[in-house]
């Protein structure tokens, strides 16, 4: 039988929707509980030691490649998971931080795309932007960071390059990171051991009148 975990709570989420209105960012613990985290890391790991991520690419469609000295990470799509109560633990708090969000921001976000990451030693992603011509509609970007074991020198911080400077996220379990896709430009420094997370964005819908 499938472990089933408690809903998450949902007021910790208010200040990550303020935050992005004020700032355009957010970082802040995810509220999830630690059995939901462990059993995430978990299974990023075992896609990774079963050969089942697939390495990054980058580029327009119809030319996409992959550039491991630009984008290392290897990846798969939640979609193309195995369902577990972990994995809907965590679609229910991005529901919730979805919801929170369109309350505060008006963005109409109606969807949200998610995959595992796993960044291997020497891996990083350059500076980039997650709002691209190919992808429009991607209009929040969330990262969930699944690093039990992670402690300073391990590298792999989530660099946000902000007005007033450089911004570096320890990527350590339980660390949620929220900030819009199109302004926030934003690196992943290379890790010296392996870095699991799961990376997502909410898109908003084609047609929003309100976003023309
Ligand atoms: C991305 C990305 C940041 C991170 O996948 O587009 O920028 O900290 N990830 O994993
Ligand atoms: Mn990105």
């Amino acid at each position: 039988m499938m472990p089933e975990f408690p809903a998450a709570a949902v007021d910790h989420l208010v200040p990550v929707a303020d935050r992005l209105v004020e700032q355009g960012w957010s970082v802040s613990d995810s509220g999830l509980p630690a059995a939901v985290l462990s059993e995430l890391e978990r299974c990023c790991h075992s896609l990774w030691d079963s050969d089942s991520l697939r390495p990054a690419a980058i580029g327009r469609a119809g030319e996409r490649q992959v550039r491991a000295e630009v984008r290392g990470d290897h990846i798969r799509w939640l979609d193309d998971c195995q369902p577990s109560a972990a994995h809907d633990a965590y679609r229910d708090a991005m529901a919730a931080l979805r919801q929170t969000l369109n309350r505060s921001l008006l963005l109409g976000l109606d969807s949200y795309e998610t995959h595992y990451a796993l960044y291997p030693p020497g891996a990083g992603y350059r500076k980039h932007l997650d709002r691209f011509k190919d992808n429009p509609l991607r209009t929040v970007s969330v990262v969930l960071y699944l690093n039990s074991q992670w402690q300073p020198g391990d590298g792999g911080e989530l660099r946000l390059h902000l007005p007033q400077g450089a911004l570096d996220v320890e990527p350590r379990a339980g660390t949620l990171a929220v900030f819009m896709s199109d302004s926030i430009v934003h690196e992943v420094l290379p890790a010296r051991r392996d870095r699991a997370s799961l990376v997502g964005w909410f898109r908003r819908r084609p047609d929003n009148p309100l976003l023309r």
